[in-house]
């Protein structure tokens, strides 16, 4: 584990860290090496304050990647005291990262894609989007919304559902997703409910389908496991951590009713 912190450890230099929408801040870090090793589904351990509380890292996704400013962003929800912590970040400061790390996101060229997301579940999905040609995004929010303009430049269509109705149709993303059947993949990260929900429409129409999974991380490297959830490989269940062996995984591998 010393190992894999010491070759993945870096410093980063805070650009800006600003709130986009209520409760939700998106950071710049300018740090060339993990802008340039990167790919869309990965995530950043971080060093959220200077002293030693909260003691654990806490794992946010890469949202963009600006490869030629040798910079990446990150969006992030206040929950509780870590990602508090993470708003106190001032342009100019150095940033403890351990990354990138996990799997992320497998592209397929010339397949049909779609991302499903919901609430902060979206900002993993932007990079992606972006790295598909004629990718189509269907986003959900509670009310407020964010990243509407990139996520437009960024897909063919672009479908909006907001629970208060603000934006968009009414309802829950999933109630826009008509013809899945148009897809070959779908790639889906938000809460659990929504993304079992994609998980049910893809199966019954035979479309693929990966998942961005969150659990409570420790150490986020595959020494703890804090983050094990049940997987399927053939016929047998079993655990796998969600930060080694994840956080993507084929849909129909995840148990999501453990
Ligand atoms: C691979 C991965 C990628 C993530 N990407 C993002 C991202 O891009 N943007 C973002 O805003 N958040 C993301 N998260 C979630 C984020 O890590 C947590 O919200 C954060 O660690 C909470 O820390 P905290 O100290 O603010 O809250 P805490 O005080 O630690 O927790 C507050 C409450 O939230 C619950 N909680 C904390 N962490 C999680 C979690 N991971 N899953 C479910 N419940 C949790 C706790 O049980 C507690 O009730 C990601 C998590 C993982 C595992
Ligand atoms: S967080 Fe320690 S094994 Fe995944």
């Amino acid at each position: 584990m010393v190992g894999v912190e010491k070759t993945m450890q870096h410093v980063g230099k805070v650009l800006q860290n600003i709130g986009i929408c209520e409760n939700v801040y998106e950071i710049l870090i300018e740090c060339p090496k993990i802008a340039e090793e990167s790919k869309p589904g990965q995530f950043l351990h971080i060093k959220v304050n200077k002293g030693i509380d909260p003691l654990l890292r806490r794992p946010i996704s890469i949202s963009r990647i600006n490869r030629d400013e040798g910079s990446i962003s990150l969006i992030y929800q206040v929950i509780g005291k870590g990602t508090k912590e993470m708003t106190g970040f001032r342009q100019g400061d150095d940033i403890d990262i351990i990354g990138p790390l996990g799997n992320g996101f497998s592209i397929f060229t010339g397949s049909k894609c779609a991302v499903v997301g919901g609430g902060i579940g979206i900002a993993p999905l932007l990079e992606l989007a972006s790295c598909i040609s004629d990718c189509d995004a269907y986003l959900g929010f509670k009310c407020s919304t964010f990243k509407l303009g990139e996520y437009k430049a960024a897909c063919r269509e672009l479908h909006i559902a907001t629970e208060d109705g603000s934006v968009g149709s009414m309802g829950y993303v999933t109630d826009l997703i008509k013809n899945i059947n148009r897809y070959d993949i779908i790639y889906t990260c938000g809460p659990k409910p929504m993304m079992k929900k994609v998980k049910e429409l893809c199966e019954k129409s035979s479309v693929k389908c990966f998942v961005s999974l969150e659990e409570r991380m420790g150490c986020g490297v595959g020494a703890c496991l804090v983050c094990a959830c049940r997987i399927k490989e053939g016929d047998t269940w079993h655990y796998k951590k969600v930060c080694a062996d994840g956080p993507v995984f084929e849909a129909g591998e995840v148990d999501f009713d453990d």
